[in-house]
């Protein structure tokens, strides 16, 4: 009997992860079908994804956007909807079977946990999400039997890694990060860093928020309270370790002292293959691993001086209750603002100390709470922001 494709709607499809898992597609039209897609601001680029992939509904930011999109498809069969409402239309669309999760940033949440909530798997990108509301998407995914599958590099070696191993062996678990562009650059000249200079990633072309995230390393601060979340990981099991060369993505100690690895070349439609295709593999095209190659691979510990704001994020790790959520928020706010050339590379890190502390830890008992939290310290953070502005 003809296997059916997998149906599969990508949130975030204009951005990078987005388009990579598109090239996947295109790789494979045998085994995939896009029957949903949605983009922020990017119509152009999602009318040419519509023309190609022919999905069944898609879902713009603005309603403005949506009339030129309706205008110009007015023939096709395709469905185009706008704002929240629309995103959590296209995130729950009955015919899918899997959903990317690839929307960068707490704008995410909402549409993943209408996924969720659906009892569709989740390819997992948005990381904000696990970071913000982990124990409740992984509940939602409990009660409705949805799947939460990584597309994290480094979170799809952990779960490739453990996958057929017992838990109550694990010892403990390292994330791998290259240490971003400014790994050797003289401490003291840091803070002053142009925006165009923390862009340049040495190993991983992403979308903008994600690498500035890697230049100050919060993005693996991130990534340890995702995996907290994901592999249900106490925070003194998790460890990071600084890997330029960005081979081997994560590592799994067990108690016998013995270590998993999972290496694959830098590229991210390796471990996107994998969460649209698992527990299954496809014989792929991509570039195979050369180890006499890549010849080295190095291992260093993260230099605390260097990255202070990856110091903020494991504290919020090992504190927990609200803490992940002001950091996140005030970390969004403080890129936004540095992408934007407002502020210095220095002063991400004074916008989210600020906010951490000023603000006192509470427990977190419902969604909601996360959004009242995550708005609060936007206001905070923006406030902070204006006054030092006034001061210059
Ligand atoms: N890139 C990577 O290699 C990588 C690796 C691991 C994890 N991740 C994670 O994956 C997520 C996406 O990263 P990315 O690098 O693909 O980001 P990106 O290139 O900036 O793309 C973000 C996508 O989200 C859409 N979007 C942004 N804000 C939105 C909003 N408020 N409402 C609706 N749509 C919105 C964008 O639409 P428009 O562009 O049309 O405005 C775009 O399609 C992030 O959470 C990141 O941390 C990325």
């Amino acid at each position: 009997m003809k296997k059916s494709k997998k149906r599969i709607v990508i949130l975030g499809s204009t951005g990078s992860i987005g388009q990579n898992t598109l090239e996947i597609v295109r790789l494979f039209p045998d085994k995939f079908e896009v029957v949903g897609l949605s983009a922020g601001k990017n119509t152009g680029l999602l009318a040419e994804q519509i023309e190609e992939f022919q999905p069944v509904l898609v879902a713009v930011e603005t309603e403005a956007d949506a009339q030129k999109l309706r205008k110009r498809f007015s023939k096709s069969p395709v469905k185009v909807l706008s704002g929240e409402t629309g995103l959590r239309e296209v995130a729950s669309l009955s015919r899918a079977d899997l959903v990317v999760s690839a929307i960068t940033g707490i704008a995410g949440l909402r549409p993943t946990l209408a996924a969720l909530e659906k009892g569709k798997d989740v390819a997992l990108a948005n990381k904000e999400s696990m970071v913000v509301a982990g124990d409740f998407l992984r509940k939602i995914a409990a009660r409705t039997g949805a799947r939460i599958i990584p597309v994290d590099s480094e979170h799809s070696g952990v779960f490739q890694c453990l996958n057929g191993q017992k838990k109550k062996f694990l010892r403990r678990v390292y994330l791998t990060a290259s240490g971003g562009p400014f790994l050797k650059v003289p401490i003291k000249d840091l803070p002053n860093k142009s925006c165009g200079e923390a862009l340049q990633h040495p190993r991983w072309k992403m979308g903008k928020k994600v690498s500035i995230d890697s230049a100050t390393l919060m993005n693996k601060g991130l990534e340890l309270i995702e995996a907290r979340w994901l592999f249900d990981l106490k925070p003194d099991q998790l460890d990071v370790l600084i890997h330029p060369q960005s081979i081997v993505h994560a590592l799994v100690e067990f108690k016998d002292g013995s270590v998993l690895a999972q290496l694959s070349q830098t590229d991210m439609k390796i471990p996107i293959l994998y969460a649209l295709t698992y527990p299954d593999r496809l014989e792929s095209p991509l570039p195979s691993l050369d180890l006499t190659a890549v010849k080295n691979l190095e291992f260093y510990p993260v230099e605390k001086e260097r990255y202070p704001l990856f110091a903020l994020a494991r504290r919020a790790l090992e504190t927990g209750l609200s803490f992940p959520v002001v950091l996140n928020a005030a970390n969004e706010v403080a890129v936004e603002a540095f992408l934007e050339e407002k502020i210095s590379f220095g002063q991400i890190y004074s916008v989210v100390d600020y906010c951490l502390q000023s603000h006192r830890a509470v427990s977190i008992n419902s969604l909601e709470d996360i959004f009242v939290i995550d708005q609060e310290t936007r206001n905070k953070a923006r406030q902070y922001l204006r006054l030092k502005g006034k001061q210059k």
